[in-house]
């Protein structure tokens, strides 16, 4: 056809324009959407493709024009894509994600979120993508991941080797699950917010998405946790050292109660802390010591027992020793003492 000659693209005869991948567009940006910081200022990758049909819905759920990434490893296809007429400020990477990955990071951009819509199966080249875009410096410590995959037509020894770990209870191996394993062997923390299925066609999609922080930023949540709470702690480390002083028995135990009180709130508190990361899944390696100071004060304060026995400890070897020191006067006491303990012995 003179003058309708169309860029080749691998697409489904229907080029995604049916109600699944519709439904599907709508889910994932929906949860993007809640689970970013905010959408009105996240920057968020995706593959558009020839009609870029989710740009609508991503605008609608709140994300702008202007913080949208488009990557396209058909630079004819991107070049050509009607979309781009109506949405000018997109900005738009004629590449592979390898070297879009790349360009992304001489122009010093950190993605809240990215959406990886594949046309292809789980194979190496999309392992090393997501390797890749995590550790180039192009990603946020805490961001939002959407993986879509073709189930199926993948080489047989690798699912006959991941069916052993992967395996759903239909027997098919679960692809987003061994992305999420991969992840967390990476060293990143992840929850897995979605994993589902739709209909291409004849071909079964499987997608998942994930947050993904890093082991870094988990860190630094617990160290901004504990110094949140050290005045309290140096409070109740000071309020300790009351509760050790010669007292009235009822003065003690007023002061005592009041300690363990305000001990089990701090207590609580942080039990709530480390509940916003219970859904996570993380390396077993993973230490959450930040060697700040903070957190040696609040270690102090909740090994009470052992600081107590501490002190308890030196103040009675002190009496020993004066007592000692009593007793051994002169040498012919000391002769005295041994005179009687071997008198008793
Ligand atoms: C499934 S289509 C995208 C459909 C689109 N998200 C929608 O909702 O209609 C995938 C697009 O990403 C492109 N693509 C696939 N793998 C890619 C990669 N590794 N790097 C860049 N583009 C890629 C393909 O050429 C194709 O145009």
């Amino acid at each position: 056809m003179k003058g309708k000659s169309r860029v080749k693209a691998r697409e489904p005869a229907n080029q995604y324009q049916f109600e699944e991948k519709q439904e599907y567009r709508e889910t994932v940006w929906k949860i993007l959407a809640e689970n970013v910081k905010a959408a009105s200022t996240a920057s968020v990758l995706f593959f558009p493709g020839r009609h870029g049909s989710e740009i609508k819905i991503a605008l609608r759920y709140g994300f702008q024009e202007e913080n949208l990434i488009a990557c396209e490893e058909n630079a004819a296809l991107l070049a050509t894509a009607k979309w781009r007429k109506s949405y000018p400020n997109i900005k738009c990477y004629g590449n592979k994600l390898s070297r879009t990955i790349e360009r992304l990071a001489v122009d010093k951009v950190k993605l809240d979120a990215v959406n990886l819509d594949y046309c292809s199966n789980l194979c190496t080249a999309v392992i090393d993508d997501l390797r890749k875009l995590l550790n180039y410096g192009v990603t946020q410590p805490n961001m939002i991941l959407a993986i879509t995959l073709l189930k199926g037509r993948e080489n047989r020894t690798t699912m006959d080797i991941a069916r052993l770990v992967f395996k759903e209870a239909t027997g098919a191996v679960d692809r987003i699950g061994l992305i999420q394993s991969l992840l967390t062997s990476w060293n990143y923390w992840t929850q897995c917010l979605l994993k589902s299925e739709y209909r291409s066609n004849t071909k079964n999609m499987v997608f998942g998405l994930f947050v993904v922080v890093t082991a870094e930023w988990v860190k630094h949540q617990f160290q901004k946790f504990y110094e949140s709470c050290v005045n309290e702690v140096d409070a109740l480390l000071q309020l300790d050292d009351e509760v050790l002083m010669p007292q009235s028995f009822e003065s003690y135990q007023a002061l005592q109660k009041q300690f363990a009180d305000r001990q089990y709130a701090l207590k609580i508190k942080y039990q709530e802390f480390k509940d916003t990361f219970c859904l996570m899944k993380h390396s077993s390696y993973f230490n959450p010591y930040t060697r700040s100071d903070a957190q040696w004060r609040w270690h102090q304060l909740f090994s009470i027992g052992k600081r107590r026995h501490r002190e308890d400890y030196s103040y009675f070897q002190q009496e020993l020793s004066q007592t000692r020191q009593l007793l051994i006067k002169s040498e012919s006491e000391k002769a005295q003492i041994l005179q009687a303990g071997y008198a008793y012995k």
